[in-house]
């Protein structure tokens, strides 16, 4: 079905792309169980987990139109986050700060892989695939700046909370 080797090599990073946001589902689903306490951080990642669903759905149909399924078998996220959350936790019950620097590099790796996709899916002419990107980019970079306004916030109050 493929017409050029730049396809499969594109739609397997849209296969990199479906795993990554799937990885991320169970992830916000654990952060938004370790936020119970606090409801508005909770609200936020509830609410990207919403986005982060609509992701892996999009996805899976830009992947669907060139004739391909998508597979959950790859840990993208793992190697990138694993450093932040391999120490998370334990005794200091500071999760929700090594949750939220957790967060924000996973966006950052979000934010790197869609501006790439995009340009991949212009290159071989997929501008519907294009486009769908580019509405899950801003999504991505909305959540990042969410993060960086407010982790000093969320550290403050794991201090006051442990002071
Ligand atoms: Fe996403
Ligand atoms: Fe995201």
């Amino acid at each position: 079905m493929h017409q050029t080797k730049h396809e499969d090599v594109f739609v397997d990073w849209l296969k990199d792309a479906y795993a990554m946001e799937h990885g991320q589902i169970q992830t916000l689903k654990n952060h938004c169980n370790d936020a119970k306490q606090h409801p508005e951080l909770e609200s936020h990642l509830r609410a990207h987990l919403g986005q982060t669903e609509r992701h892996a759905d999009l996805i899976k149909q830009c992947i669907e139109r060139h004739g391909e399924k998508p597979s959950v078998t790859k840990n993208v996220m793992g190697t990138v986050t694993g450093a932040v959350s391999g120490i998370a936790s334990g005794a200091s019950k500071d999760e929700l700060v090594k949750n939220a620097l957790q967060d924000y590099a996973a966006e950052h790796f979000e934010i790197g892989c869609y501006k790439s996709l995009i340009t991949g899916a212009r290159a071989v002419g997929d501008m519907e695939t294009a486009q769908v990107c580019e509405q899950i980019l801003h999504e991505e970079e909305e959540m990042a700046d969410w993060l960086e306004s407010n982790i000093p916030t969320i550290t403050s109050r794991h201090l006051a909370a442990h002071a």
